[in-house]
């Protein structure tokens, strides 16, 4: 780890990144989040009706807080750098995304325009993005690419969209080219919403990125301490996913039941677009992909509500249940449950208070992380990538 970092300083910087980020954060909160209540930025805690007449009023939109610390970290690192394009053009994005995060906290923005603000937001990370637009084939595509009834036809339509595919590649590498750049922007589209729509009990929307961000750094010191290739990629990954969760743990302890701020969608597109940007910058998009598992379930599942196949209320957050105290789950129409992983978790287990499901649902990304893990070094990788 030592040797991979270009200077001392650096190295001791990262390291002491979570928790200069993590102590700012929790000072800042309580500072800046009365404001908040004062410009009318609330949400009403919907899982604690009936402990009072009206449900209590929660400063909403603190992800504003833990972004500005995030990226003002950052901008420090960066002024004490050569300057750094990967760097700068990661700042931009998640600046922007931010921003139009609040945006849609304060404007409220319908479904179909959520869907689209990342594509605005991943614009500087892609128009500076200099590295290689090739991809490895997972083995099964190769075999329908290259030596299956359909290849002809498909390596015909892959080269006239502008694939450069290249048969004898050892490793089954393609050339996207341009398409390279359309993954990149359904990648940020995935990562923002997803996190967005799995989310409404206290401590979620943070707790299940802090536990992907846990893997993400786990998996750039197994790349580093093995010498990986693209050790430079994976230092890179971690000079921004340490302080990254500094300031994740810091917005937890005040988002965790019972919740003292909201995070606000400001979190959920800020935090999506750190993971792309650390996805797209640190070239693990795909092992990225494996640590949102939870996520990806959940974004299926959804699917018949979000294209409005089946009705979708504007909230499918589970319903509290004041003389138990437990959360159950909701339904859009008389015994139809909404499609949510959170429902479908407590169909399975039963009622649960909301800082115990919170806990399960984070475990359940845990166990996620640790499939894809598994994928990533174990036998996955011989069957996706391997003849
Ligand atoms: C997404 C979900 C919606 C879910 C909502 C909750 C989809 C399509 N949309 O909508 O089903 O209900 O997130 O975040 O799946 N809230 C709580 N407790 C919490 C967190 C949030 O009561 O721990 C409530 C508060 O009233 C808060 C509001 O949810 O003000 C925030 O909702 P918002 O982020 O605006 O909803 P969406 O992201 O549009
Ligand atoms: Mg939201």
């Amino acid at each position: 780890l030592v040797a991979a970092f270009p200077s001392t300083p650096q190295l001791l910087l990262t390291l002491l990144s979570p928790l200069l980020t993590f102590l700012l954060t929790c000072s800042m909160i309580p500072r800046i989040t009365p404001y908040f209540l004062k410009a009318r930025m609330f949400g009403l805690d919907l899982g604690k009706k009936g402990t009072s007449t009206e449900s209590v009023q929660v400063p909403e939109a603190a992800g504003l807080v833990a972004g500005t610390v995030f990226l003002l970290f950052l901008l420090a690192v960066s002024a004490s750098q050569p300057p750094s394009l990967p760097l700068i053009s990661s700042l931009f994005s998640i600046l922007f995304m931010m921003f139009l995060g609040f945006t849609d906290d304060v404007l409220d923005w319908p479904w179909r325009y959520k869907l689209v603000l990342p594509l605005l937001g991943c614009i500087p990370v892609c128009s500076c993005y200099s590295g290689s637009t090739s991809i490895l084939l997972p083995s099964p595509v190769r075999h329908i690419v290259y030596a299956s009834p359909l290849s002809s036809p498909l390596q015909a339509l892959l080269e006239f969209v502008g694939v450069v595919l290249d048969p004898t590649s050892p490793h089954g590498l393609v050339d996207l080219n341009w398409l390279y750049f359309v993954y990149i922007s359904l990648l940020s589209i995935f990562t923002t919403n997803a996190i967005n729509i799995y989310a409404g009990i206290n401590g979620l929307e943070v707790g299940q990125v802090v536990i992907a961000t846990l893997f993400v750094i786990l998996h750039s010191l197994i790349e580093i301490s093995a010498g990986s290739l693209s050790t430079a990629n994976h230092v890179f990954s971690l000079a921004l996913a340490l302080p990254f969760l500094g300031v994740l743990l810091a917005l937890l302890r005040f988002n965790w039941y019972p919740a003292r701020v909201f995070v606000g969608d400001t979190f959920c597109y800020f935090a999506g677009m750190t993971l792309s940007v650390l996805g797209i910058h640190g070239h693990y998009s795909k092992t990225l992909l494996l640590f949102l598992l939870p996520q990806l379930a959940n974004f299926l599942y959804s699917i018949p509500q979000l294209a409005k196949i089946v009705p979708c209320p504007r909230h499918r957050l589970p319903k509290f249940n004041a003389k138990t105290g437990l959360m159950s789950p909701s339904e859009y129409a008389p015994g139809k449950s909404n499609l949510t992983l959170i429902n479908l978790t407590l169909r399975i287990c039963g009622p649960m208070r909301e800082d115990t499901l919170c806990a399960v649902l984070m475990g359940v990304q845990a166990l996620g992380c640790m499939l894809g893990m598994f994928v990533r070094y174990g036998g996955g990788a011989r069957i996706f990538f391997e003849e």
